[in-house]
């Protein structure tokens, strides 16, 4: 016989499944592929926040009060993000690895940055592409599930404040405003942004120079986490780089498929 502890705790992951269930079905976010143990904790936020005493009654204050999806939405995706996150990262690519892509291309350099969150990530990678290999020859793919963090990425404004996180140089080439800062329109040519789901959508059919997946993979489960590094394999060019988040690692059959560039920035190159 199991006890009430064991029970309560069953009839609590059941009202969590059922409220997964209800966010796939009714805003296309499925949430299969994630860590478990994380959407527990993502949820929970918005069940405190709202007192809510069960995932059941959440559920119930879903239908009742919509407005409160945005705000559960945003807790499962966690869109924290920045212009050059990790400065140290973007030192490498800025001065080993994207000179070489470049040199290595004699046409359009593509870069995907998947999970881009509200594009800080991808204006970053197109400005370092773009400097190299001019804007004419600049193409970045920004993609997220997320579509508020998309509306914000594709507007290219952002609060003065994040003047802070970017090279001076940088910013007199590529922003056009300052207060806020907005993106240039040359800049803004390289970059086209769509929703894409990471778990469930085909990789886009063009061969990639550079692929970055920043922390984004440590919220999935690890067999999700390694069909998307294979599938990361596939979409790249031989001899293209995939870059993860400081505390991402490469695991499973696609380590094969990568030798580190620089291991501790996490950054790879396809070799196979
Ligand atoms: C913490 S942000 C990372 C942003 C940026 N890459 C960085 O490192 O600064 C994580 C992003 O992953 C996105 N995300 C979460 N699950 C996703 C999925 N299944 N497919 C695509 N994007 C996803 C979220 O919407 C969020 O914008």
């Amino acid at each position: 016989m199991s006890t009430v502890d064991e029970r309560s705790v069953r009839d609590l992951d059941d009202g969590l499944d059922r409220l997964l269930a209800k966010i796939a079905s009714e805003h296309g976010v499925p949430c299969l592929g994630y860590k478990p143990s994380c959407l527990r904790r993502r949820v929970s936020v918005r069940l405190r926040a709202t007192g809510a005493e069960s995932f059941a009654a959440y559920a119930a204050l879903l239908d009742a009060h919509p407005e409160e999806w945005p705000r559960l939405l945003d807790a499962l995706t966690i869109n924290v993000t920045g212009f050059f996150r990790d400065h140290s990262v973007y030192r490498v690519l800025r001065e080993q690895v994207i000179p070489a892509l470049v040199e290595a291309q004699s046409g359009i350099v593509r870069g995907w940055s998947a999970g881009c969150a509200s594009g800080e990530e991808a204006w970053s990678v197109a400005m370092l592409l773009a400097e190299h290999a001019g804007v004419e020859r600049t193409r970045v793919l920004a993609t997220d599930i997320d579509t508020q963090s998309l509306a914000r990425a594709t507007a290219g404004v952002y609060p003065s404040i994040i003047a802070r996180e970017m090279p001076e140089e940088l910013q007199r080439q590529w922003w056009s405003g300052y207060e806020p800062v907005v993106v240039s329109d040359a800049l803004r040519r390289c970059v086209s942004f769509e929703r894409f789901n990471l778990l469930t959508d085909q990789a886009p059919p063009s061969a990639y120079d550079l692929i970055t997946c920043r922390n984004v993979l440590i919220y999935f489960a690890r067999d999700a986490q390694e069909a998307l590094f294979m599938r990361f394999a596939d979409a790249l060019r031989m001899g293209g780089v995939l870059v993860l988040g400081k505390v991402e690692i490469l695991s499973g059959p696609a380590r094969a498929r990568f030798v580190p560039i620089d291991a501790r920035e996490r950054i790879y190159r396809r070799v196979a």
